[in-house]
């Protein structure tokens, strides 16, 4: 039976039909309220609303689960790895062999980038933040792969994808090595995608570089942690921008943008420097009643977030890596490593949070596990950029193949002046 709603206003009825999907709660549909009520709806910030239909990610607020395509986030991050998840959330199935395989060859065979964007990440300070680089040099992609621009074009649109995945470690890395004023080092197809961005992060020309597959191993982790989130900030950001028409490229530059600030992918960074700021076990208090203080805008970052009001999934994960390495680095009585700890502890067992149903995020450790690698606090948002591409093209490119798709055009509750008339300048 088809389920519908009724929304009376004043004498009129207004007939909306509900659809329901494969998991989560029933979606009204109003498509057809202004039109037929004159009334718009208001939700600022998107608290009740489905912005599109998706068959990518699914998330659970309250159980704390997540899935790609149907897959529990535990489940990959224990037996897959991230090159297998962006085929996953791309293609919609896990690949078989042959399909891996190839995935893996044409993502290696695209690595590199043009040689004259170097001359472009020269432009910049030597200063500049990597994700402002990121951002530019990202946009600027559209201006260097011309044969991939035509959002018309099944194939342009698929070797876009593949070049975003491929090139953007390519991008982040030469951003560490600009702002620190080494050389840049070109990819090695030959290493695994995270070996490959640890090596180009941290390879300089006058040693050898061997990748620690610990290491490789927990970066990838991260990466599958971060690739997709369903209709975030950032992957809005991109399916906004996408609705106009403008290219791939300008699409997720602009999602890089979004994901910069401290309320989304800055967030790890912003955790661990408050983490250091705390300092010591004995100054955790302190910091738990500023963040009950409604007078004090401080809040505890990595702590908290708009969908799961359980356990982040994907935190549980993070702290097991964590620990495994600082151990094999022998650093497990890292002093930041203590205080989160005993934070978490404290937090989770303070009626505030409690009641609040704020939990760890999955910033809370990430910061933690790439500070240990030696990325400094500047590189951990362009990491979360890296890892998120795959789920901004997947949803880009399902939201192009959307019949049902239009350009994002919100409306507004105005609460500005009437009509009035301009008064000259002499008269004011
Ligand atoms: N510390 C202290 N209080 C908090 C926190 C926090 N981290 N987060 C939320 N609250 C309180 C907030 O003050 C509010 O209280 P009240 O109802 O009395 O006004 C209540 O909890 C609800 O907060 P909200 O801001 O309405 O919730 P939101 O869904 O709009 O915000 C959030 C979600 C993630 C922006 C927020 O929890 C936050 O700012 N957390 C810290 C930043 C952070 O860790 N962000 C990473 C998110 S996960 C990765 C990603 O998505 O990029």
């Amino acid at each position: 039976m088809t389920k519908s709603a009724k929304l009376t206003i004043g004498e009129k009825v207004i007939d909306l039909p509900i659809h329901s999907p494969t998991l989560g709660p029933d979606v009204v549909d109003i498509r057809k309220l202004y039109a037929e009520a004159d009334v718009f709806t208001y939700d600022p910030g998107f608290t009740s609303t489905a912005a599109c239909e998706s068959t990518i990610t699914y998330i659970d607020g309250d159980k704390g689960e997540l899935f790609y395509r149907g897959y529990p986030i535990e489940q990959l991050a224990d037996r897959s790895h991230y090159l297998e998840v962006c085929y996953l959330l791309l293609y919609g199935e896990l690949p078989n062999a042959a399909q891996q395989a190839d995935f893996e060859y044409r993502i290696t065979r695209h690595t590199m980038l043009h040689e004259q964007i170097h001359y472009f990440f020269r432009g910049f300070r030597r200063d500049s933040h990597p994700m402002a680089t990121m951002v530019g040099v990202v946009g600027a992609m559209s201006a260097f792969y011309h044969d991939s621009l035509d959002i018309n074009d099944p194939w342009q649109r698929e070797v876009a994808a593949i070049r975003m995945i491929a090139k953007l470690p390519t991008i982040a890395a030469m951003a560490y090595k600009y702002s620190i004023g080494q050389p840049f080092n070109y990819p090695q197809n030959h290493l695994d995608y995270a070996g490959n961005f640890l090596h180009m992060c941290f390879a300089v020309p006058a040693e050898p570089y061997t990748v620690n597959p610990v290491l490789a191993k927990a970066m990838d982790r991260i990466m599958m942690l971060h690739a997709d989130h369903e209709q975030n900030a950032s992957t809005s950001t991109v399916r906004l921008a996408g609705s106009s028409g403008a290219n791939p490229f300008a699409c997720i530059a602009a999602g890089i943008a979004c994901l910069w600030g401290p309320a989304h992918g800055g967030a790890n960074r912003a955790c661990l420097e408050m983490l250091r700021e705390i300092g010591t076990v004995d100054r955790i208090p302190e910091y738990i009643r500023r963040a009950k203080d409604k007078d004090d805008p401080f809040r505890l970052m990595g702590f908290g977030h708009r969908v799961y009001k359980n356990f982040d999934p994907r935190a549980k994960v993070m702290k097991e890596s964590a620990d495994e390495v600082l151990g094999l680095l022998g650093i497990e009585n890292n002093p930041t490593l203590q205080v989160a700890k005993e934070l978490e502890r404290i937090a989770l067992e303070d009626d505030y949070f409690v009641a609040k149903k704020l939990y760890p995020n999955v910033d809370f450790y990430s910061g933690i596990i790439l500070d240990a690698m030696g990325f400094p606090t500047s590189m951990f948002t362009p990491i979360f950029a890296i890892s998120r591409t795959v789920g901004w093209i997947s949803q880009w490119k399902e939201m192009i193949g959307d019949p049902t798709q239009k350009i994002g055009r919100p409306r507004q509750l105005y609460k500005g002046e009437t009509r009035r008339d301009y008064v000259d300048l002499r008269h004011r």
